[in-house]
């Protein structure tokens, strides 16, 4: 395991302790880990879907945007959710594939599992699964998910190219990739991409939006679609940026507007628009 795996490992595995102890004390805002009032992580889920899980899955969450919301799944549906946390998407995905579908969410972290699984039975969903393991080399056969989602996971990745390569032999010919990441939209001052403490947090690991489209067209993903939906400003990172000891002000001006959270999206062609000796193998 990497370093920057292990230190991520470690991260989340405190932030996974300090949700089941915040449940048994005073509830989500006790904890760090809840995303109250936090730009990044907060209001990204309706009511409606909310209300129909655990709370600590609610509690949880720690994405940048809502991959279930992104794309359409059917019933019976197999989806796989890389980096799943404490399954708030694996959960919300489960609902809309139903009992002759199939919720998969992959981690590497003991403690969200843990979680996970714990909110899976809680939720009382049987349709459901979590895997350990990592996201760069997933232990599920070829061609074998009909749709990939991820929430703010694939920036966390020091082999971003194993990732796009390991999801795309895992989906069927025709399946989706339907992502939410932090994405970055120009240059990125060295001293942030440096900053270990922002690549855990989702920042200097963050791909340029352009380099992300040609690497998912590398791993050979067609339809590839990159959308900026929540541009985060200064304000918005200060008091994270303070935490990771950068002079707030001094960088803020390279970096407003450059990080956003978008969608990705892109589809492994099926085999007869595949142009590649292997690309449908
Ligand atoms: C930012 S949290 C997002 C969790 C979840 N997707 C959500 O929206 O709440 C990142 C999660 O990805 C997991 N993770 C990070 N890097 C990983 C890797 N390389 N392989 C597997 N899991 C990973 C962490 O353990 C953590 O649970």
């Amino acid at each position: 395991m990497s370093d920057i795996q292990q230190a991520v490992r470690k991260k989340y595995g405190a932030l996974a302790a300090s949700v089941t102890k915040a449940s048994t004390n005073t509830g989500c805002c006790a904890t760090a880990a809840c995303g109250c009032g936090d730009p990044i992580t907060s209001n990204l889920y309706s009511d409606a879907e909310t209300k129909e899980l655990p709370a600590d899955a609610v509690a949880a969450s720690l994405g940048c945007g809502n991959p279930t919301a992104l794309i359409a799944l059917e019933p019976g549906q197999t989806v796989l959710d890389l980096g799943s946390g404490g399954g708030i998407d694996v959960l919300l995905s489960a609902k809309r594939v139903g009992a002759s579908g199939k919720a998969y969410g992959l981690d590497m972290t003991d403690e969200m599992l843990a979680l996970a699984r714990e909110n899976q039975r809680k939720a009382g969903a049987t349709n459901v699964e979590f895997l350990k393991g990592t996201i760069e080399s997933i232990p599920l056969p070829d061609n074998s998910v009909d749709v990939i989602i991820s929430n703010c996971v694939i920036n966390l990745s020091n082999d971003k190219d194993a990732v796009l390569r390991e999801a795309f032999r895992v989906l069927k010919p025709g399946g989706r990739f339907a992502v939410s990441d932090v994405v970055v939209r120009g240059a990125v001052p060295a001293n942030v991409r440096r900053s270990m403490e922002l690549w855990v947090g989702c920042i200097a690991g963050a791909l340029e939006e352009k380099e992300y489209a040609s690497k998912l067209q590398t791993a050979g993903f067609k339809d590839v679609e990159v959308e900026a939906w929540r541009v985060y400003n200064v304000e918005d990172a200060r008091s994270f940026l303070t935490d990771s000891g950068l002079d707030v002000d001094a960088v803020a001006p390279h970096l407003q507007g450059l990080f956003a959270s978008s969608f990705i999206r892109a589809t492994k062609p099926t085999a007869e628009s595949c142009c590649g000796p292997t690309c449908c193998a």
